[in-house]
C-alpha cells in the first residue's frame, strides 16, 4: 500500500497538530456533480452503482479530481445491511429508499441473522480495496455504516418516514423485541465495519441520522448504547495506524456529553449546535466534525467565505476540528460554490494552527 500523502484528516480526528483544518463533505460524491449524474445515468439505478466496484470506485474518486478535499468516503449506502438481510432494497424516484419486505413482528425479527460479509457484502469490500489502490495514498478513505437505530427505522417503516409511527409504536409496546432487533443490527454493523477496516478503510463514520427523533432517555437506551457496543467491538488499528471513529447523531446536540463517553474519537455536529459551545463541553475528550448549514452553499462565494470564517473562529485555535457540512450536500448545489468552500477552509484556517 502506498504511503499516505495527506493525513491532516486522521491527525485532526486524533487532535494531533495540523497545518490547516481538513475538510470533506458528507455526500461529496453525488448528484450535484454532472460527472456523477453521467455515470449514474449509464448504470441505470443507484444500487448498480453501489454493487459494481469499478463504478463505486469511479464515483468515490470524482470529487477528489475537482476539489482539494482531505478525505474520501467510499461510495455506498447505509441500507446495504438490511438489503443483505433479505429485505429487498430499491429506490423509487422522488420517494427515496423502499424495502419490499418490512419488519412487522417478533417472528420477522427472529428470522434476521448477521449477514455473511464476503458473501452478501463483498462488493463493498471489493470497492474499498479497488479505491485504496486507485487513490494511491492521496487522502485517507473513510468506511461507514448506519447506526442500528437508524437502520431499524428504515426496516420497520419500510422506507423513509416523517413521524416514525411504526418504529416508535414498536419501541414503546415491545421494548424487548426492539432490543433484539437492535442487537442483531449492532452485531452486523460491527462485523461490517471490521471487514471494511480489513479491506482498507482508514477511518470509520457511524451515521445516526434518526437518533435525534428520540427523547434523551430513549436515545441513550435505543441508539447510543448500541453504538457504544459497536465501537467497543471494532479493531481500531490497521496497517500500523489508528483507525479513528466519528459518531454523528443528527439532532444530537443536547447529548454531546453522553456521546463523548462512548469511546468515539470524534463527534459530528449538525448546524443547529454551536461548535464553540460544543468544544467547550467536550473538546478535551473528542474531536469535532462540522457544521455548516448545507444551505449556505446556495449563497454566493463571498457569503460562503464569511460563514467559513465564523465557524473557524467559533471553534478557535488548535487541532481537533474537521470541517464539514452539518448534513449531506443538496443535489442542486453549484460545484463552484464547493470549490469556494474548500479554498476558504484551507486559506482561513492556517492562522488557527500557528
Ligand atoms: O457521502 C458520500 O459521498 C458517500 C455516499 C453515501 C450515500 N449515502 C450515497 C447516496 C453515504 C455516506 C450515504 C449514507 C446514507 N444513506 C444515510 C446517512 C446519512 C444521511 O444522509 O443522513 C442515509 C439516511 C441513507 C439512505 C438514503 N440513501 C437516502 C435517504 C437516499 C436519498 C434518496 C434520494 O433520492 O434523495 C439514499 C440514496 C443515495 N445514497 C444517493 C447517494 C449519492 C442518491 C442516489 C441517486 O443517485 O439518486
Amino acid at each position: 500500500m502506498s504511503e499516505l500523502k495527506n493525513d491532516r484528516y486522521l491527525r485532526a480526528l486524533l487532535r494531533q497538530p495540523v497545518d490547516k483544518t481538513p475538510i470533506w463533505v458528507m455526500r461529496q460524491a453525488g448528484r450535484y456533480l454532472p460527472e456523477y449524474r453521467e455515470v449514474r445515468a449509464k448504470a441505470g439505478d443507484f444500487m448498480t452503482l453501489c454493487t459494481t466496484p469499478e463504478l463505486a470506485c469511479e464515483v468515490t474518486l470524482q470529487p477528489l479530481r475537482r476539489f482539494d478535499f482531505d478525505a474520501s468516503i467510499i461510495f455506498s449506502d447505509i441500507l446495504t445491511i438490511p438489503d443483505a438481510m433479505g429485505l429487498g432494497l430499491h429506490f423509487v424516484s422522488g420517494e427515496g429508499p423502499k424495502f419490499s419486505r418490512r419488519i412487522e413482528s417478533a417472528r420477522d425479527i427472529d428470522n434476521l441473522a448477521v449477514p455473511d460479509m464476503e458473501d452478501s457484502l463483498g462488493y463493498v469490500m471489493d470497492a474499498i480495496r479497488m479505491t485504496r489502490r486507485e487513490i494511491d495514498g492521496k487522502v485517507p478513505l473513510i468506511g461507514f455504516s448506519g447506526s442500528p437505530w437508524t437502520l431499524a427505522c428504515y426496516m420497520v417503516e419500510g422506507g423513509a418516514s416523517k413521524d416514525f409511527a411504526l418504529i416508535k409504536g414498536m419501541m414503546f409496546d415491545a421494548p424487548d423485541e426492539m432490543h433484539k432487533l437492535l442487537s442483531v443490527l449492532a452485531k452486523s454493523v460491527t462485523s461490517y465495519l471490521n471487514a471494511q477496516i480489513q479491506a482498507g478503510a482508514q477511518a470509520i463514520m457511524l451515521f445516526d441520522t434518526w437518533g435525534g427523533s428520540l427523547s434523551g432517555d430513549n436515545y441513550r437506551a435505543f441508539s447510543l448504547a448500541y453504538m457504544q457496543q459497536i465501537i467497543a467491538g471494532l479493531k481500531r488499528e490497521h496497517e500500523g495506524r489508528i483507525v479513528p471513529v466519528t459518531l454523528f447523531t443528527k439532532g444530537g446536540g443536547q447529548w454531546l456529553s453522553s456521546m463523548a463517553d462512548v469511546g468515539a474519537d470524534a463527534l459530528g455536529l449538525d448546524w443547529t449546535t454551536d461548535i464553540g459551545l460544543a468544544r467547550y463541553q467536550v473538546g478535551q475528550q473528542v474531536a469535532l466534525q462540522g457544521n455548516m448549514d448545507p444551505c449556505v452553499l446556495y449563497a454566493q462565494p463571498e457569503r460562503i467565505k464569511q460563514e467559513v470564517k465564523n465557524i473557524l473562529a467559533a471553534y478557535g485555535h488548535g487541532s481537533g476540528h474537521v470541517f464539514n457540512l452539518g448534513h449531506g450536500i443538496h443535489p442542486t448545489i453549484n460545484p463552484e460554490h464547493v470549490q469556494a468552500l474548500v479554498e476558504a477552509v484551507h486559506e482561513y484556517s492556517a492562522p488557527y494552527h500557528q
